[in-house]
């Protein structure tokens, strides 16, 4: 990532193509992984903002094989937005700060001092449900 997106806390991960590819209703997320091709390869990840959310969501699917979710908003006073790190089973801020968190929401690096808060993850015929309570 350039130096200018740092900068700017201009974040890789971009919303699903099909943004009728997910629902939020009663606290819980819905995903219809078919429709979501972006999440098809460990590595790979979406966003999902909007009215429809309490909070900006960081959904994808890790190099351990798992889904995993979190808040998408770095724990440091910039709060920015969330990006997979190639290659590696960790999460960057796209901010200057650099802050890296593991998948159990853990610091590993960076400016953060506060851990992020993942969401549960299930899935269930075809679909990811993300528990937002
Ligand atoms: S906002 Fe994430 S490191 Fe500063």
């Amino acid at each position: 990532m350039g130096i200018f997106k740092h900068l700017f806390g201009i974040c890789e991960t971009r919303p699903p193509a099909d943004a009728g590819c997910w629902s939020c209703a009663q606290g819980k997320i819905e995903i219809v992984l078919d429709r979501a091709p972006e999440l098809s390869q460990p590595g790979r990840a979406i966003r999902l903002e909007g009215s429809a959310l309490p909070q900006r969501v960081l959904v994808l699917h890790g190099q351990d094989g798992h889904f995993h979710a979190f808040p998408n908003r770095c724990t440091h006073l910039g709060h920015r937005r969330l990006d997979p790190v190639p290659g590696e089973d960790r999460i960057r801020c796209c901010s200057i700060g650099k802050s890296v968190f593991d998948y159990h929401g853990r610091n590993v690096s960076g400016s953060a001092r506060e851990p992020l808060v993942p969401f549960q993850v299930e899935t269930d015929s075809g679909k990811l449900i993300i528990s937002l309570e």
